[in-house]
C-alpha cells in the first residue's frame, strides 16, 4: 500500500511562475469544461481553475493558459490531456457514510422491503448504481450496509453495485481501497474490524477496504452528460448526489430524466443534501431527505411505512 496523501488543489501555488488567467481564457476554459463534463464553473471560480491548471502548465513545461489551451485542441477531446484536463477541474469532495440518513434508510427500510419483495416475488437480486462515486467513500458505504443485512442470507441475493465516476485519478484511488486512518477513525469499531484491513510497516496510518467489500463494487468510468451510457442494467437504486450542483439547469434536468429511466418501476434515487429534482418529474414522489421513487406508487410501494 501507498500513502495517498494528495496536494491539496485549492491551494494557492507556492511560486506564481505561469503568467495570470485572463478573463478570456477563462471563458474558453469555462466552455471547455462544460461541453465536456457539464460542469458550469461560475466566475467566482476563476482562481480555482488557475491554480488547478498551472499544475498542468508545469507538468508540460507550456508558459501560458492560451498555449495549454493551443495543447488540448491539438490533442482533440480523445487525447490524454483532455481526461487529465478533466482529472483537473472536478470537485472530488466525499467521505464514508456521507449524509448517515441515507444509509439510515437503506437498512431500516429499503433493504427490509426488497427481502419482503423477495418472498413475495421470489426475486432476490439487486441492482445499485453510485455515479459520481469519487474515490470510492459512498460505494464502499452502500456495500457496508448490504453486506451487514444480507451476508448471512440463504439462498444468496445476487447484487451488482456499480460505482462511476469521469475522473479516472479519483477511480484509481477507489478501485485500490487504501484509505488513510483519518478518514475511517470515526467509524464504530465494528464496522472498522468487518470491512478494512490495518496497514503495518510502511503502511501504517492506512487502511484497506478488505476483499469481499471491494468485490461486490464494479468501478468504471462514465461520463454522466455522455449519451447512451454504456449501461444495460435497470437499477434498483441509484445514488447520484453532490454531482448535479455543479451543473446549470439544462444540464441537471437532462441527467436527472436519464436517471430516473435507468431506474426499475419503484427504484430509488437518492440525491445530495442541497439537491432536489423540485417537481421536474410527475412519476418521482419525495420520500424523505432528498430520496425519490420513481414509478407506479398506486400499485405497489416497497417503502410504506
Ligand atoms: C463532490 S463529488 C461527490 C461524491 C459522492 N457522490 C458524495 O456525495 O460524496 C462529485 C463527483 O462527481 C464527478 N463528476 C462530475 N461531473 C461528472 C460527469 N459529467 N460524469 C461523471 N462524474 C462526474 C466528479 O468527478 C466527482 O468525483
Amino acid at each position: 500500500m501507498t500513502a495517498l496523501r494528495p496536494a491539496n488543489p485549492e491551494r494557492p501555488p507556492a511560486t506564481d511562475s505561469v503568467e495570470g488567467l485572463s478573463a478570456q481564457e477563462f471563458a474558453l476554459f469555462q466552455r471547455l469544461v462544460y461541453v465536456h463534463t457539464g460542469i458550469s464553473l461560475g466566475p467566482h471560480k476563476q482562481f480555482m481553475l488557475r491554480a488547478r491548471l498551472q499544475h498542468r502548465l508545469r507538468a508540460l513545461g507550456l508558459p501560458t493558459f492560451t498555449a495549454y489551451l493551443r495543447y488540448l485542441r491539438c490533442q482533440g477531446p480523445d487525447g490524454e490531456e483532455m481526461g487529465r484536463f478533466i482529472n483537473a477541474v472536478t470537485t472530488n469532495v466525499t467521505e464514508f457514510f456521507r449524509e448517515p440518513h441515507h444509509f439510515r434508510f437503506l437498512a431500516e427500510r429499503w433493504l427490509p422491503a426488497m427481502r419482503e419483495r423477495a418472498i413475495r416475488e421470489g426475486r432476490r437480486s439487486l441492482r445499485l448504481w453510485s455515479a459520481g462515486c469519487s474515490t470510492g467513500e459512498e460505494p464502499y458505504s452502500i456495500a457496508m450496509v448490504l453486506q451487514e443485512a444480507l451476508e448471512a442470507a440463504a439462498p444468496a441475493w445476487d447484487i451488482r453495485l456499480l460505482a462511476s465516476d469521469i475522473d479516472t485519478d479519483v477511480l484509481a484511488r477507489a478501485s485500490r481501497g487504501t484509505y488513510s486512518l483519518e478518514r475511517v477513525a470515526w467509524l464504530p469499531r465494528a464496522r472498522l474490524v468487518r470491512f478494512f484491513l490495518r496497514g503495518v510497516g510502511t503502511d501504517t496510518g492506512l487502511v484497506k477496504v478488505r476483499p469481499d467489500l471491494a468485490r461486490m463494487v464494479t468501478f468504471r468510468r462514465i461520463n454522466l452528460v455522455e449519451e447512451p451510457w454504456p449501461i444495460s442494467a435497470r437499477f434498483d437504486v441509484i445514488f447520484c448526489r453532490n454531482v448535479i450542483i455543479y451543473f446549470d439547469r439544462p444540464s441537471q434536468e437532462r441527467l436527472l430524466r436519464r436517471l430516473l429511466g435507468m431506474l426499475q418501476p419503484d427504484g430509488l434515487l437518492f440525491l445530495g443534501h442541497s439537491e432536489t429534482l423540485n417537481g421536474m418529474f410527475s412519476g418521482a414522489r419525495l420520500l424523505e431527505n432528498n430520496i425519490y421513487q420513481w414509478g407506479n406508487h398506486e400499485l405497489h410501494d416497497p417503502c410504506r411505512r
